[in-house]
């Protein structure tokens, strides 16, 4: 096969005008469906095709594999047979389904990321996928918004490492293989600031914070080669991501040479109008050409109006060439010049397996976050009658989380069974799901569990919260379970931090279990037993109450910090400073002693040297991760209290010591300055090697 310039430059040679702009027309397959589009080469790729299409021989097609190979087949009857890019929102696994983005991030553990999008990959290109709309690595500081359960939280680090690591997990090291996907950083950019955590509302965000808050995870995901990204519906100080040059050439193209292709996010290039920045289809194409975006979801805006642009001179013809140009380009990567269609023989591929299974129970595990355990109540032990009780006795779908095309809710053991089949022979567990009857069950009753949280519905697109309380009833149910004495466990299943407050205060344990995916019951098991321990730490912060959003670990000090016993001791009257729980924070079941910080260098020349010895000196084996954070005290331009540089996961048994070290560079300290260019500024910095991301274990170092 010909290297990909050469083949797409030669193709785009030979097509015409409408050829072209077939190539950047998106579509969905609906009751109006016409299979001549595909045959003139009007589409140039098709989202989340249906599993069932009606062929034109009458027949109705049963698997997704033979979907798209029936429509493969007659966009290769066009008359330079370019194969259509089948997309998918395939965002955190296809039928074996991992834990949310959010949940996965909280693992602090990209390595395990990687690993399950490559999981993702397999399956769901054995059933015809080519891309995926994935990863969404908008940063949110606002968990009302429904969407924060997508991404990978609050932090630039953080989310940067995660990013990486899925776009290499979904496009391997060949992105030509039959087995992967097509990855797609979404949503670019400043999408997780929607204002009130409104989604599709405006993001109003300074240059200095887009640049690095919001934009290095997506600066990562090009860096990891990812084949595309998606512009965001936000209206980005004023200018819609859709229609934001700055965003989708001047920096994307221009300052990080992205040579992919850029999808709208759906039909958010016709919303141009609705934003007020075109006036009619026609424009909004134009706009959204000229800024960046090569092919358009399901507007077919660019299919209706483009041609006539072109002819009108209001729209370069290079420019129609340019965006074709990035389409073929992936397409020729993607390898499906050579392999358009889906291999039936692979079907198989796309069903969970025992491996995929153990890899998603790892993964929920690893996720889930201890946040209280007075008096070691975790692990349950010496408790005969354990009363299992709340929404999620049973969860099964549930358990899955927004964004779960096809995740089948019986591919998942209910929560009850999994729990059943790991709980210790000696224990006999209640389950119990009618609030008044579990507080009758609860007397004969030696411990309590409760199973409480969100239903998926209240998470992920537009699924926005005015209040981050426990949904309606399960306060009350907590309250009254817990006026029982009993020593009681309670469990959070959900896609976003909840105000935990009052519940924290009347119970003796508190997990958080996101939604954890297929084998969350079973991972949930393994903790709740003490098979295994929590080692999940807090992707995002945890704020004591809906008011007090946004509230995030990498603020700036402000003129009157919060001090202790000073007089600005706190930013409410009504409230506590702080948050409820901090970014970075969890506990597990042993614990750990930071001792002995070491920096090699009074004065970073161009690397220095952090370390510090971590004890495991508790009664069990345990895994940490050890998070490094510096702090830029003089800037031109202020600077945020706390900014995590790096981390890693120890496992130590009790008793031993380990040593950590970090390596801190200059380029880990750039930032974008009062002057409006990227870099570092001489001066002094805290350097800290904590737990998480309050008090700790402190040095210095100067630049
Ligand atoms: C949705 C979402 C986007 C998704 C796309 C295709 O509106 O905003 O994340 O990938 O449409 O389903």
């Amino acid at each position: 096969m010909p290297d990909t310039e050469s083949f797409t430059e030669h193709l785009l040679s030979q097509m015409t005008l409408d050829e072209k702009i077939g190539q950047l027309n998106q579509i969905t397959v609906g009751p109006d469906f016409d299979p001549d589009m595909l045959r003139q080469g009007k589409v140039g790729s098709i989202l989340n095709g249906s599993s069932g299409v009606l062929t034109e021989q009458g027949a109705r097609t049963t698997t997704r594999a033979e979907t798209a190979n029936y429509l493969q087949q007659l966009a290769l009857q066009s008359r330079l047979k370019i194969p259509l890019i089948f997309g998918r929102d395939v965002i955190h696994g296809h039928r074996t389904v991992f834990p949310i983005p959010l949940a996965q991030a909280a693992a602090f553990d990209p390595a395990l990321a990687e690993e399950a999008a490559s999981v993702a990959a397999r399956e769901a290109s054995a059933e015809g996928v080519h891309w995926t709309f994935a990863p969404a690595v908008d940063i949110a500081r606002d968990p009302r918004w429904g969407r924060v359960a997508e991404g990978f939280g609050e932090d630039p680090t953080l989310a940067s490492r995660m990013a990486a690591a899925v776009v290499r997990g979904f496009q391997g090291e060949d992105l030509s293989r039959p087995d992967t996907l097509v990855a797609c950083a979404k949503h670019y950019a400043g999408y997780g600031a929607a204002e009130g955590g409104r989604d599709y509302e405006n993001s109003e965000i300074s240059e200095p914070t887009l640049r690095d808050i919001y934009l290095p995870p997506f600066e990562s995901a090009v860096r990891a080669g990812v084949g595309t990204l998606m512009s965001a519906f936000v209206d980005l100080n004023g200018t819609p991501a859709t229609a934001n040059r700055h965003l989708l050439t001047d920096i994307l193209r221009g300052e990080w040479g992205f040579d992919g292709f850029v999808v709208s996010d759906w039909d958010s290039v016709a919303e141009l109008i609705q934003h007020g920045v075109a006036e009619d289809r026609a424009e909004a194409a134009r706009i959204a050409l000229h800024a960046g975006v090569d092919m358009d979801m399901v507007s077919r805006a660019y299919l209706e109006t483009l041609a006539a642009s072109v002819r009108d001179g209001k729209v370069p013809v290079d420019e129609i060439d340019e965006a074709v140009r990035r389409v073929l380009r992936i397409k020729h990567r993607a390898g499906l010049f050579s392999h358009p269609y889906a291999d039936p023989q692979r079907a198989a591929h796309s069903q969970p397996t025992a491996e995929s299974r153990q890899l998603a129970r790892r993964f929920a595990r690893q996720c889930m976050v201890l946040l209280k355990n007075e008096d070691g109540l975790l692990p349950l032990q010496g408790f005969r009658r354990i009363l299992v009780t709340g929404n999620f006795a049973h969860a099964r779908g549930e358990l899955f989380g927004t964004w779960t095309l096809d995740g089948r809710a019986e591919d998942a053991v209910p929560l009850s069974e999994a729990l059943r089949q790991a709980a210790p022979r000696d224990v006999e567990l209640m389950f119990e799901t009618h609030v008044d009857l579990a507080l009758h069950v609860a007397h004969h009753a030696d411990a309590v569990v409760l199973v409480l949280g969100e239903h998926p519905s209240r998470s992920g697109e537009n699924a926005n919260v005015s209040d981050l309380t426990l949904p309606a009833g399960q306060a009350e149910f907590v309250e009254a379970m817990a006026a029982l004495g009993k020593p009681t466990v309670l469990v959070v299943f959900a896609g976003r931090p909840l105000a935990l407050t009052r519940q924290v205060a009347q119970v003796h344990a508190l997990l958080y279990a996101w939604h954890p995916g297929i084998e969350g019951g079973a991972a949930l098991a393994e903790i709740l037993f003490g098979y295994e321990a929590p080692s999940g730490r807090l992707p995002i912060t945890f704020p004591r109450a809906t008011g007090q959003v946004p509230i995030y670990y990498n603020h700036k000090n402000s003129g009157r910090p919060i001090v202790a016993d000073g007089a600005f001791r706190t930013r409410y009257i009504d409230l506590p400073s702080g948050p409820l729980y901090p970014f970075g924070y969890g506990l597990t079941y042993t614990t750990f002693r930071y001792n002995n910080l070491r920096v090699s260098d009074a004065t970073l020349r161009n690397r220095i040297t952090v370390s510090a010895e971590i004890t495991n000196t508790g009664p069990r084996a345990g895994r940490e991760v050890v998070q490094l954070y510096v702090r830029d005290l003089v800037g031109s331009l202020t600077r945020p209290v706390r900014e995590l540089k790096d981390f890693q996961a120890v496992d130590l048994r009790p008793g031993e010591t380990r040593k950590v070290t970090f390596t801190i560079t200059e380029d880990m300290l750039a930032f974008t300055r009062a002057d409006g260019t990227r870099g570092v500024e001489p001066g002094n910095f805290h350097v800290w090697i904590v737990p998480h991301s309050q008090g700790g274990l402190r040095g210095e170092f100067a630049l």
